[in-house]
């Protein structure tokens, strides 16, 4: 019964989770609408993401040579640069994939910039054909990533960020 119970409490959850993003997407493609400075639009969608979910940390690393550097977040500080394949940051990178890590003490390798962070996703953001940025977000919460986040933040990343 509990474990019915909680699964139905996860799908309402999921479901508002769906809606917050369903209703964000259009607000942040009109605030980022012919904008094409990518740090002015890295900025507004950190905030936008932070303000709208409270995550504990949101932000931005970018492609500089073997290296992720960080850039526009909102959070506590954090580690200035990323080596390729290293860490979740580094695995999405290398793999161009988004990763959703549950629990950030069981990601082999995970660098952890706070001890507050618990579960993250990083999603890779592609142009001409090469993965050159991440967009990475840490919860205080553990499992708090899903696909619904995996799906929704790529697609508000390719509405904002030109190709
Ligand atoms: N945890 C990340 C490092 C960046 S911070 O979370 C802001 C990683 O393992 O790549």
């Amino acid at each position: 019964m509990t474990e019915y119970i909680m699964a139905e409490v996860l799908q309402i959850a999921d479901g508002l989770k769906a809606e917050k993003y369903r209703v964000l997407l259009p607000q942040v493609a009109a605030l980022s609408a012919g904008e094409t400075d990518d740090v002015a639009l890295m900025a507004n969608v950190s905030a936008a993401l932070r303000e709208t979910f409270g995550f504990f940390w949101v932000g931005f690393y970018r492609v500089q040579a073997d290296e992720l550097v960080v850039g526009p977040f909102q959070g506590a500080p954090a580690c200035m640069r990323i080596r390729y394949g290293k860490g979740v940051c580094g695995t999405a990178w290398a793999e161009g994939r988004t990763v959703v890590v549950p629990d950030v003490s069981e990601f082999p390798g995970h660098i952890a910039c706070s001890p507050f962070s618990r579960s993250e996703i990083v999603v890779p953001l592609w142009r001409d054909g090469r993965v050159w940025a991440v967009l990475d977000i840490d919860s205080d919460r553990p499992d708090n990533f899903d696909e619904t986040d995996a799906r929704c933040l790529e697609d508000l990343c390719g509405e904002v960020f030109p190709r």
